[in-house]
């Protein structure tokens, strides 16, 4: 498979991971946190659509994104890596029915904005993942698209994966999102890409805007219009074009280097080149009310993009509800850490989503606050977490139940730690940031 070069060194990410107390130690200088995994997805499926070459710099090198690299190759799209370059030669033309079942890996984004793409092809799919994918609720994309016309079936009628797909001759609904879920929306946009007349999609709560924004870039009909207090989105089925696709430092990475400076004391980080677009930077504006010394630096309205740059100081608590949610729902179990380390209660809520993430990440949250000592308590639909008001936490032992983002929550709250924390599968980190143990070696200091 054309696929040398850094992949084949991939990083092997040890399954346990012992951080010991930063000590007088603070997180300093600058960093660049992996391309955002969102945009890495899109950017692969749009220029397996898109007729020609895209080449894309900067595409997160998580596992996750590795099977959605795997998975246009397995469809029929061309894949070539030159340095930090990946070249895609894609088109309609190319893409056929794979030999063979498509794994996923981890990624419910994989799997939901797969099962829309291929449903615009002539072909029968199989989309399957790992023991977590096996577990997570795959009817809310099996509806629109059999209401397309697609054929979508896998267990319990199609509500958890393998899902199977027979796509082909769809045509363009009306949708209005049930859930707010980028990934429902984009798996009715992909599966539009191809379908007669007009694919209409409402989201009465804004969510991240990538796949309209990348298609239009890509040369899709696609109209956004503000609508009550969402928008609506059309798509008409269009020729895609490949392009030049850079992919910038992922918010959803930034947030765990943001809490880390934010609770470490004298630490003074830029994080660079930080996608800060609609649906993604309610982490940042969470941590301003906290209190947090954050600014954003060389910001870039075209790509919009910012350097983040993030002091330690004290922090107080807030609450976090209602649509903000929608634009930080994966930053929840690092912000509970910024809210361990604030004065006064900081409560979730209106987050059931979380109980349906990588993990139960209400439960997972919750234990991992818990096993550090800090009073956390779950909700049906959220967390509360009692801070502490900056006081060091005793250490101990924690899980990740193979959620990437919990394990690396447990490394931000260890730096605050007057003993060790030793994170069991530290390896579910390989799924977005096999480099992250690094990085904090690197920007501790
Ligand atoms: C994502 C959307 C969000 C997010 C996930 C990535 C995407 O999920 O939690 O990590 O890339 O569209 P939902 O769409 O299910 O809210």
């Amino acid at each position: 498979m054309p696929l040398a070069g850094p992949d084949q060194e991939r990083l092997t990410v040890a399954k346990q991971l012992v951080v010991e107390p930063a000590g007088a130690r603070a997180l300093r200088g600058r960093l660049r946190a992996p391309g955002d995994k969102s945009i890495s997805h899109r950017a692969l499926l749009i220029a397996a659509r898109a007729h020609g070459r895209t080449r894309i710099r900067g595409l997160s090198e998580g596992e996750d994104v590795h099977h959605t690299l795997e998975a246009v190759v397995a469809l029929g799209a061309g894949a070539e890596r030159s340095g930090a370059e990946l070249y895609i030669d894609g088109g309609p033309a190319r893409l056929h029915e794979p030999q063979a079942v498509i794994d996923v890996g981890n990624s419910g984004t994989g799997i939901r904005l797969l099962a829309g793409f291929v449903a615009a092809l002539d072909a029968l799919v199989v989309l399957q993942g790992d023991g977590s994918i096996a577990r997570r609720p795959m009817d809310r994309v099996a509806a629109p698209l059999r209401l397309m016309g697609a054929h979508v079936d896998g267990r319990q009628g199609g509500r958890l994966p393998p899902l199977v797909v027979r796509g082909g001759q769809l045509h363009g609904i009306d949708y209005t999102l049930p859930v707010p879920s980028a990934q429902v929306k984009s798996a009715v946009l992909f599966a539009g890409l191809g379908a007669a007349g007009v694919t209409t999609v409402h989201e009465p709560v804004p969510t991240r805007a990538h796949t309209e924004e990348m298609l239009a870039a890509a040369g899709a009909d696609v109209e956004v219009v503000p609508a009550g207090t969402g928008f609506t989105v059309a798509l008409r089925a269009s020729a895609l074009h490949g392009s030049e696709i850079e992919v910038p430092a992922d918010p959803s990475q930034a947030a765990f280097w943001a809490v880390a400076a934010c609770i470490t004391p004298d630490s003074d980080l830029v994080l660079e080149d930080v996608y800060v677009g609609r649906g993604r930077g309610g982490f940042v504006a969470v941590l301003r009310r906290m209190g947090a010394r954050l600014e954003l630096l060389n910001e870039d309205p075209a790509r919009q993009t910012a350097d983040i740059h993030v002091r330690a100081g004290p922090l107080v608590a807030t609450s976090v509800s209602g649509e903000e949610v929608a634009s930080l729902i994966d930053e929840i179990p690092v912000l509970s850490v910024a809210a361990a380390f604030a004065e006064g209660m900081t409560t979730f809520s209106d987050a059931a989503e979380l109980r349906v993430k990588e993990s139960d990440r209400v439960a997972t949250t919750v234990e991992l606050l818990q096993a550090l000592g800090v009073r956390a308590e779950p909700a049906t639909d959220g967390l509360s977490v009692v801070g502490g008001g900056g006081a060091p936490l005793p250490g101990g032992v924690v899980a990740s139940y193979g959620d990437h983002r919990i394990a690396m929550a447990g490394a931000v709250a260890a730096l605050r730690a007057t003993g060790p924390v030793t994170i069991n599968g530290w390896d579910a980190t390989a799924t977005s940031y096999p480099g992250f143990a690094e990085d904090l070696r690197a920007c501790l200091r």
